[in-house]
C-alpha cells in the first residue's frame, strides 16, 4: 500500500513539475548548435557485444553501489555522413559501451565546424579534415581553444580527381594519370562536354547557387569556358563545401578547360557508379579513405607536387590561384572542453585511439564487398581486433594514495586512481595526492607534465604556484618545460 502510494505521488510530481533532468534535456536545443539527433532517437549503431567482456570498467562501482561508468552522463559522439567517419564513431560507441558508458551518436546539419564546441554540444569528433574548414579549424582549436586537439586519427585523407582505370585499356597511350592530358582536345573529346552532364536538383533547386568563384546554378564555369566554342569538359563533384574552392582555383591557376558540375552529396556517388557501370569516360572528384575508392579500380590524376606556401596563402584567401596538388590531410580527433572536464579518465583513450591505414581500408572493403553497413563492418572489426583497440583502453583504476609526475589522483567510482593530467592541467609532484593543477595564465598545458611558456618572464616573475627549482630560469615563449619522474 505504501509503495503504491509513493509511486502514485511521484508520478504526479513528475507530471506537475518537470524534474531537473527533464528541464535540462528540454532546454538543450541541439539543432540550434548545428546538431542533428534523429529526433530523440540518435544515430547509434545497434549494440555490438564483446563475447567476453574482460575490460573491468563496466563493473566498477561507486560508493553507493551504482555503476561508475553507466551512471555518468551520456557521451555525445559526432560523425560526418561518410563511411570512414561512421566506422570510427560506431567503433568508439562499441568500446565505450563495453566499458559501461552510455553513448549518443549525432551528426552535423551543415558542414561547418565550431558552434558545437563553443557550446559544448558534443564530446568527441574523430575524423576532422582540417582543410575543409579553412581558418575556422585554427580559430576553434588554437585561438579560442573551444576544442581540444587530441592528435591524428592514424590514417591520412587524400582528395583527388579520378578517372576509371578501364580507360587505360581502351586508350593505352593517352596518359590520363597526368593532368596535361586535359590540355589535349582529342583526349578531352571522350569526356562529357560542359553542360551535357547529369543535372541534379535538390528539392527543385540546384545543389548550390549564387556564389561567384565557387558555384553558380549548380556549376563552376571558369572564364576560359564561358564562350560557346570553348570545348571544355565537365568534372563531376559532390558539394562545393567539400575541399571548398580547391579545384576551382586549380582550374583557374592551370587554365584548365574544365567546368565543375555539382551533383550533391546524396546523388554524386550513384551518378558516378552508373556511368562506370556503362564504361563511360568520366572525370570526377573523390577522396580516400572511402569504400567507393577502396572497392573500385580508379586512377588518380596527378598535378604538379604540392607547394605548401601556395596552399598557406590559399588558406587565408580562397581567391588565390593554385597550380599544385592538394596536400595529404592529417585527419584529427577533437574533444570538447566539457568532455575533458567530465571524463578525465577517458582522455588517454581518446588520445591513444589510432586507426591504421590498412585497418580502415579493411573495414571499407568489407562494406563494399560484403554489402555490410558501417555498423556491421565496425562490429566485425571490434570483435576481432581487441588486440589493437584493447591498448587504447586505460587500466581499470586501482586504489592509490598518491600519484606520479604527470598524473593526478581522481575519484573513479569508489576508488582513487592516478589519471594522466588532462589538457589544461599539469602535475610535477612525485607523490601527488590531489587532482592535477590547473594551467596558470600565460602558460599552456597540453596534459601530463608538460608546460609550454607563452610569454616572456623576467627572472623575478614567478607565479607562486609554480615555484619549482626549474623556474629559477628566465623563460622565453615557446620554451617547453617537462618534468620527468626522478
Ligand atoms: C531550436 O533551434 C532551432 C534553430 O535555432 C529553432 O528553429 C527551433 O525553434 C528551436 N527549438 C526550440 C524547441 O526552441
Ligand atoms: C532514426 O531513428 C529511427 C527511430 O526513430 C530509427 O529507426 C532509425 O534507424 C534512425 N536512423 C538512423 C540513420 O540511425
Ligand atoms: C540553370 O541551369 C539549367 C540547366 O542548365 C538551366 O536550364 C537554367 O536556365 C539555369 N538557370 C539560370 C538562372 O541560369
Ligand atoms: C580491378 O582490377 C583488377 C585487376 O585488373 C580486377 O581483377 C578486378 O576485378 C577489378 N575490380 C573491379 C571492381 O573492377
Ligand atoms: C613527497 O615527496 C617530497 C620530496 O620527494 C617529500 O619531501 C615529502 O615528504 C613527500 N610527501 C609525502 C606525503 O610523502
Amino acid at each position: 500500500m505504501w509503495l503504491r502510494m509513493i509511486a502514485t505521488v511521484s508520478v504526479w510530481i513528475i507530471t506537475a513539475f518537470p524534474t531537473v533532468a527533464a528541464i535540462e534535456q528540454a532546454s538543450f536545443n541541439f539543432s540550434a548548435f548545428n546538431i542533428d539527433t534523429n529526433g530523440s532517437s540518435f544515430y547509434n549503431a545497434p549494440s555490438c557485444l564483446l563475447p567476453n567482456n574482460n575490460l573491468g570498467w563496466n563493473m566498477l562501482k561507486n560508493q553507493d553501489g551504482s555503476f561508475y561508468t553507466h551512471s555518468k552522463r551520456p557521451i555525445i559522439l559526432l560523425y560526418d555522413g561518410w563511411d570512414s567517419s561512421m566506422l570510427n564513431a560506431f567503433l568508439t560507441q562499441y568500446i565505450l559501451e563495453a566499458m559501461g558508458y552510455r553513448v549518443e551518436v549525432v551528426t552535423r546539419i551543415n558542414y561547418v565546424l565550431g558552434i558545437e564546441f563553443y557550446n559544448n554540444a558534443v564530446d568527441l569528433e574523430l575524423e576532422i579534415w582540417p582543410q575543409d574548414f579553412g581558418t575556422s579549424f585554427a580559430q576553434v582549436t588554437q585561438i579560442d581553444k573551444a576544442a581540444i586537439n587530441l592528435g591524428a586519427i592514424g590514417y591520412n585523407g587524400n582528395i583527388g580527381l579520378y578517372v576509371p582505370s578501364y580507360l587505360f585499356d581502351q586508350y593505352p597511350d593517352w596518359s590520363f594519370d597526368f593532368w596535361r592530358f586535359l590540355l589535349n582536345p582529342e583526349y578531352r573529346s571522350i569526356f562529357p562536354a560542359s553542360g551535357t552532364g547529369p543535372r541534379i536538383l535538390v528539392n527543385g533547386e540546384p545543389e548550390c547557387d549564387g556564389t561567384p568563384g565557387l558555384c553558380m546554378n549548380g556549376t563552376y564555369i571558369p572564364a576560359q569556358c564561358s564562350s560557346a566554342n570553348s570545348k571544355c569538359i565537365e568534372m563531376w563533384h559532390y558539394d562545393p563545401g567539400y575541399s571548398s574552392n580547391i579545384y576551382q582555383r586549380l582550374i583557374d591557376g592551370l587554365n584548365l578547360p574544365v567546368t565543375i558540375n555539382f551533383l550533391s552529396f546524396g546523388e554524386a556517388q550513384n551518378t558516378i557508379q552508373d556511368a562506370i557501370d556503362r564504361k563511360k569516360a568520366i572525370l570526377f572528384y573523390n577522396w580516400t579513405p572511402t569504400s567507393f575508392v577502396a572497392n573500385n579500380n580508379f586512377t588518380k590524376v596527378l598535378f604538379p607536387s604540392n607547394n605548401p606556401t601556395q596552399y598557406a596563402a590559399f588558406a587565408k584567401d580562397n581567391s588565390k590561384l593554385l597550380t599544385t596538388d592538394p596536400q595529404s590531410s592529417i585527419l584529427q580527433k577533437l574533444a570538447s572542453n566539457k568532455f575533458v572536464a567530465d571524463f578525465p579518465e577517458l582522455q588517454s583513450f581518446a588520445t591513444k585511439y589510432q586507426m591504421p591505414d590498412d585497418q580502415i581500408n579493411l573495414m571499407l572493403k568489407n562494406m563494399a564487398h560484403n554489402g555490410w553497413s558501417a555498423a556491421e563492418a565496425s562490429c566485425d572489426w571490434f570483435k576481432k581486433n581487441q588486440a589493437v583497440w584493447g591498448d587504447w583502453v586505460p587500466d581499470v583504476p586501482k586504489s592509490v594514495v598518491s600519484c606520479p609526475v604527470g598524473t593526478g589522483r581522481y575519484l573513479t567510482g569508489a576508488t582513487y586512481s592516478c589519471i594522466a593530467c588532462p589538457a589544461g592541467s599539469y602535475n610535477w609532484i612525485g607523490n601527488n595526492t590531489q587532482q592535477c593543477t590547473p594551467c596558470p595564465n600565460e602558460f599552456e598545458c597540453p596534459g601530463g607534465a608538460t608546460v609550454n611558456v607563452l610569454k616572456v618572464f623576467g627572472c623575478r616573475y614567478l607565479p607562486q604556484r609554480l615555484l619549482f627549482p626549474i623556474f629559477a630560469l628566465c623563460m622565453k615563449p615557446a620554451a617547453q618545460i617537462i618534468v620527468v619522474q626522478l
